[in-house]
C-alpha cells in the first residue's frame, strides 16, 4: 500500500522524467498486441481493383498498394501488420508506371496474379510472374511497369516497422518517373554465376542483391522433397546464393507445402511470421483458435503463439511465408517449444 512518502517519491520523480522500475512493474502499462488475423483474397482484390480506377492515383507514380494493419496495433496508431514487418497488397494498372523510389526499408515481393509487367532494379529489368519471389533491397533504385493489358498484383511486405523503430526511415525520388535500363537481363545472376559458382575475386558477400526466384524454380525444388520437418511439412527457405544465409539480412521468407491429410506438430518460436497462401487451401490452429485459409489469403502468426498447420482439403497447399528471424537471431532471442495438439476453442476469420 501506497504511503505519504511514497507518493511524494513518485511525484518528485515523475517531476523529472523518472520512472521507478518496481512502479513500472506494478502498474503494467497497456501494451500493443500482435492478434493472429487473416486479410481474405476476395475482399482485398476487390478492394485493389476498386484502387485501380480511382482518378486521384492516375498519373501520380503513387503505390496503390493496400496495408494491411493489425487491429491489435492499430489503437497504438502503429501502422504495421505486426510489430516488425508490414505487409500489403499492390496492383500495378494496365499501361501503369509505379514511378522510381529507393528507400531504406527493405521489401520483398510476391507476385500473386498477372505475368509480363517488370521491376527494373539499379539498372536490371525483371520479370514478374504469379508466383515469383522477387527481392528489393535496402536503397535500391525500384520501379514497376506494366505494358500488359491486365492488372498485376502482387505482395509486398517490407521490415518498415523496425526501420521507423530505428529511426532510420529514408526514402529518394528518382529525377525521373523511370530509370534507364543499364543492364543486361539476367545481370545480377550471372555475377554470381546463377549461386552455382563465384567471382574469384570473392566478390561482396555483404551486398544484397535484387534477385528473383523464378516460381517454376521454387515450386519445382518443393516438389522434390518429402515432409522434412514436422511442424512445417516440406519446407525450403529461399536463401542469399552468395552467403547462403537468409534472402534479407532483416526478413526470413520461406515455401512450404502440406499435402492433404496432413496435420502437423504444434510448436511456438519467438520470432513472428506473416503467411501467404500461394495455392491450395488448408488451416491452422493458433492459440486453440483455427483458421481455415485459402488461396491468395494472408494471415499473421504472432511471436510465441502455440500453432499448428494441417490441410483437409483433398489436395496439396503451398504457403509462402516471410518472418523477422534473422533480427531476432542477431539479438540471440530465437527460443522454441513444442507442444501438444491444441483443442479448438474458436475460430479467427
Ligand atoms: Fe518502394
Ligand atoms: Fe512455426
Amino acid at each position: 500500500m501506497a504511503t505519504k512518502q511514497d507518493e511524494d517519491y513518485l511525484k518528485k520523480a515523475e517531476a523529472v522524467d523518472v520512472y521507478p522500475l518496481w512502479v513500472m512493474h506494478q502498474q503494467r502499462p497497456e501494451r500493443p498486441k500482435v492478434e493472429p488475423v487473416v486479410w481474405r483474397w476476395e475482399v482485398m482484390r476487390a478492394l485493389a481493383y476498386e484502387a485501380g480506377e480511382l482518378e486521384s492515383l492516375k498519373g501520380g507514380g503513387e503505390r496503390r498498394a493496400l496495408t494491411m494493419r493489425n487491429p491489435g496495433l492499430k489503437p497504438f496508431g502503429i501502422a504495421g501488420s505486426t510489430k516488425t514487418m508490414s505487409s500489403a497488397i499492390q496492383i500495378v494498372w494496365p499501361g501503369e508506371v509505379a514511378t522510381a523510389h529507393r528507400h531504406t526499408a527493405a521489401a520483398i515481393r510476391f507476385v500473386i496474379e498477372g505475368d509480363g509487367a517488370f521491376t527494373v532494379q539499379d539498372g536490371e529489368r525483371f520479370r514478374m510472374t504469379a508466383g515469383d519471389f522477387v527481392l528489393t533491397p535496402n536503397w535500391v533504385w525500384h520501379d514497376h511497369s506494366n505494358p500488359t493489358d491486365k492488372a498485376v498484383i502482387w505482395l509486398d511486405c517490407l521490415d518498415a516497422p523496425m526501420t521507423g523503430y530505428f529511426d532510420a526511415m529514408f526514402q529518394e525520388p528518382f529525377p525521373e518517373d523511370t530509370q534507364p535500363v543499364t543492364k543486361l537481363p539476367g545481370y545480377t545472376n550471372a555475377t554470381i554465376g546463377n549461386g552455382m559458382m563465384r567471382p574469384v575475386d570473392g566478390g561482396d558477400p555483404t551486398k544484397v542483391l535484387p534477385l528473383t526466384y523464378k516460381w517454376a524454380d521454387s515450386y519445382n525444388t518443393l516438389l522434390a522433397i518429402e515432409g522434412n520437418d514436422p511442424h512445417d511439412g516440406a519446407i525450403m527457405e529461399y536463401s542469399n546464393p552468395v552467403t547462403a544465409g537468409h534472402a534479407m539480412p532483416t526478413l526470413a521468407c520461406k515455401l512450404q507445402r502440406l499435402v492433404d491429410g496432413d496435420h502437423l506438430e504444434a510448436h511456438r518460436h519467438t520470432s513472428t511470421v506473416i503467411y501467404h497462401v500461394a495455392k491450395g487451401s488448408g488451416f491452422s490452429i493458433i492459440d486453440g483458435k483455427r483458421l481455415d485459409w485459402s488461396f491468395g489469403d494472408t494471415f499473421t502468426l504472432p511471436a510465441w503463439s502455440m500453432h499448428e498447420h494441417g490441410n483437409d482439403s483433398g489436395d496439396e497447399a503451398v504457403l509462402f511465408s516471410m518472418s523477422d528471424l534473422p533480427v531476432i537471431e542477431a539479438m540471440g532471442l530465437f527460443r522454441a517449444e513444442d507442444g501438444q495438439r491444441q483443442e479448438v476453442t474458436g475460430t479467427i476469420g
